[in-house]
């Protein structure tokens, strides 16, 4: 959480600084603030709320100065106010901090004791003071900054300004991600996130956990804490920057709905063999006695990715024939799960960093698992750790309810199950060959249901948009999509919303329904598809307001359905990336027919890296 950004060069660096803001503004919008080297001292603003409350404080006040950090806030040490926002300053130093001090009630005592004044609750002031005892003992920024770091435990980025240094920006990093760009004419950036820096440069260097690095216009040097020299080449990201701009539409989330046709594609890409019915599996990691001598796959993921997650315990299970469990990663980590020989972890996250998802891997590969990770974010914190990653190349996902993320998600667990079950001898090469080739089908069939179905879900979203209790059904494959969607309607429009496995709807939530609560039910043709059928008539004779999503031509489900979106037929494996498209845009229709922040919901940080 938090998004942290530096500039250093030769040209004003508030706009560089808000603009990389903007683009961070997904890991929290609690408040923002920038600390700029003026002509005489640093000078801060801040600002409760959206990076737009700090623009008016800027355009009121400006900042002058080439040298400058930036924030943006997802509260966790002290409520979100003006006084507890980042950048923090003590004497000639100013700090940005995206993580969490463990140690802060020690260090807060021990500060006070030495007459320090703090007057924020947070924990990144602590760092500030810290770090300016350590220079009012004669120590330059960088010496200083190892020093204060070298008390502190926990979670950080951060990135140091002092005005007695006022041409370096020092940055520092342990599990929390940090990215140096390194621009062509005399300036370098850092950033919390790849897509802040994407408009300036496209070389960027990750710091590693206990890095630091300090940052001049036309110099960057990397050490560890220590203090020993690293040597590392650049990476360059071929993301485009246009990737992370709206493009036309109204919000990121409706952007990145209709981009999921061609991130798939991309994630298909040089993966899907055709000519034989494969799949390409190097980037796995596994020889294929590997992945004969598999006893079980562990999959672990919070969010979006445990539902895309669930949808790969069904393919590990039918294709690969391969026993399979299924973690919320909070709920793994500290509970003695066993780990045994040959169990196989998969750590699934869009942003590589979820900090329960990175613990849980953590605490596998301590007991021993090879750890696979399917991950977005390239060079991650999860990718970092693990013995191979399937990156899912969806490109930036900003809006923070996940879209085209989940569906890349889904994608790779279906190619990881087929790939395994060919090698396990579990799935046959006829099966294999209709699969891959479903898969190549796909994004083009994607497409035609976004634009089909897009009207007829805009109506239903504002029909029933007061509704204020949706139900969520489906069986199978379609349990995970009923998941996915009633959170998707949960985080951005505020709705109660229930995903349920249709079988237990009689469990419990069929004493919800009356006639103003919409149940949708998901009914593709595959092998559960009459006892959903039956799950959609109990629901109705409830008096249900019933919707049902079923494959093209389904008389049965429209003789009994209030309304009705359909898809194409295709393979029940397929099923899920059709059916999810409609809920999405659901979700994301009654969001906007409300008025709430679709891109930006409430309480919500698209990357939590707090537990
Ligand atoms: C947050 C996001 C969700 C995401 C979840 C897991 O809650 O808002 O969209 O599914 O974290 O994130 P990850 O990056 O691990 O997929």
């Amino acid at each position: 959480m938090c998004g942290i950004v530096g500039y250093v060069g030769g040209t004003a660096s508030a706009p560089i600084l808000v603009d990389g803001l903007r683009r961070l503004e997904y890991r929290g919008y609690d408040s923002a603030g920038l600390a700029v080297h003026g002509p005489k001292s640093i000078e801060v603003r801040r600002a409760v709320g959206k990076l737009r409350n700090l623009e008016t404080a800027l355009s009121e006040r400006p900042l002058q100065g080439n040298v400058g950090i930036g924030h943006t806030r997802w509260a966790t040490h002290g409520r979100p106010s003006e006084v507890n926002a980042h950048p923090h300053v003590a004497g000639p130093v100013a700090v940005v901090h995206n993580g969490i001090i463990e140690n802060h009630l020690e260090l807060r005592k021990r500060l006070v004791e030495a007459g320090c004044k703090i007057a924020s609750d947070t924990d990144t002031e602590l760092v500030a003071h810290l770090v300016h005892l350590e220079v009012e003992r004669g120590k330059d920024l960088e010496s200083a900054v190892r020093a204060a770091l070298g008390e502190v435990q926990g979670a950080y980025a951060i990135a140091v300004l002092s005005s007695l240094e006022p041409h370096r920006i020092v940055v520092a990093k342990s599990s929390s991600p940090l990215v140096v760009g390194l621009g062509d004419e005399g300036e370098n950036f850092c950033a919390s996130d790849i897509p802040a820096l994407l408009p300036y440069t496209k070389k960027m260097l990750f710091l590693e956990d206990g890095e630091m690095a300090v940052l001049e216009a036309s110099s960057v040097r990397v050490t560890t804490l220590e203090g020993k020299v690293v040597e590392r080449a650049p990476r360059v990201i071929d993301w485009s920057p246009v990737m992370a701009e709206k493009a036309g539409y109204k919000h990121f989330m409706l952007k990145e709905i209709f981009e999921q046709p061609r991130a798939l594609e991309d994630t298909f890409r040089g993966r899907l063999d055709r000519e034989s019915g494969d799949i390409h599996g190097h980037e796995i990691g596994l020889s294929d006695d590997d992945a004969r001598a598999i006893r079980r796959v562990v999959l672990l993921a919070c969010g979006t990715s445990h539902h895309a997650a669930l949808t790969g315990r069904y393919f590990l299970e039918s294709l690969a024939k391969i026993p399979t469990t299924i973690e919320i990663a909070s709920e793994f980590r500290g509970r003695d799960a066993v780990i045994c020989e040959g169990d196989l972890v998969i750590a699934v996250s869009q942003s590589g960093e979820t900090l329960d998802t990175l613990v849980a891997a953590k605490e596998a590969k301590a007991k021993g698992a090879k750890i696979l990770s399917i991950v977005n974010v390239i060079d991650s914190a999860i990718p970092r750790m693990s013995d191979a990653t399937f990156y899912t190349h969806a490109g930036p996902e900003i809006g923070v309810a996940s879209t085209k993320c989940f569906s890349t998600q889904v994608a790779n667990m279906l190619m990881f199950a087929i790939w395994l079950g060919r090698r396990r001898d579990a799935l046959s090469a006829d099966k294999a060959a209709e699969l891959v080739e479903g898969l190549a089908r796909l994004p083009q069939m994607m497409a035609d249901v976004l634009t089909g179905t897009r009207q007829l879900v805009a109506n239903l979203a504002r029909r029933y948009v007061e509704a204020r209790d949706v139900l969520f059904l489906g069986r199978g494959l379609s349990f995970p999509i009923a998941l996915e969607g009633a959170l998707k309607l949960k985080e951005i429009s505020y709705v109660h919303a229930e995903g349920y496995a249709a079988g237990e709807m009689k469990h419990g939530p069929i004493a919800l329904i009356d006639n103003r609560v919409p149940v949708f039910v998901l009914l593709p043709k595959d092998s559960h598809h009459e006892r959903s059928l039956s799950n959609l008539q109990e629901a109705k004779a409830r008096e249900a307001i019933v919707i049902g999503i079923a494959t093209e031509g389904d008389e049965e489900a429209r003789a009994v359905s209030d309304d009705l979106v359909e898809v194409p037929d295709v393979a029940e494996e397929l099923t899920p990336f059709l059916t999810v498209l409609p809920l999405q845009l659901y979700a994301y229709y009654v969001a906007d027919f409300k008025g709430t922040d679709v891109d930006q919901p409430r309480n919500l940080a698209k990357t939590v890296t707090v537990e």
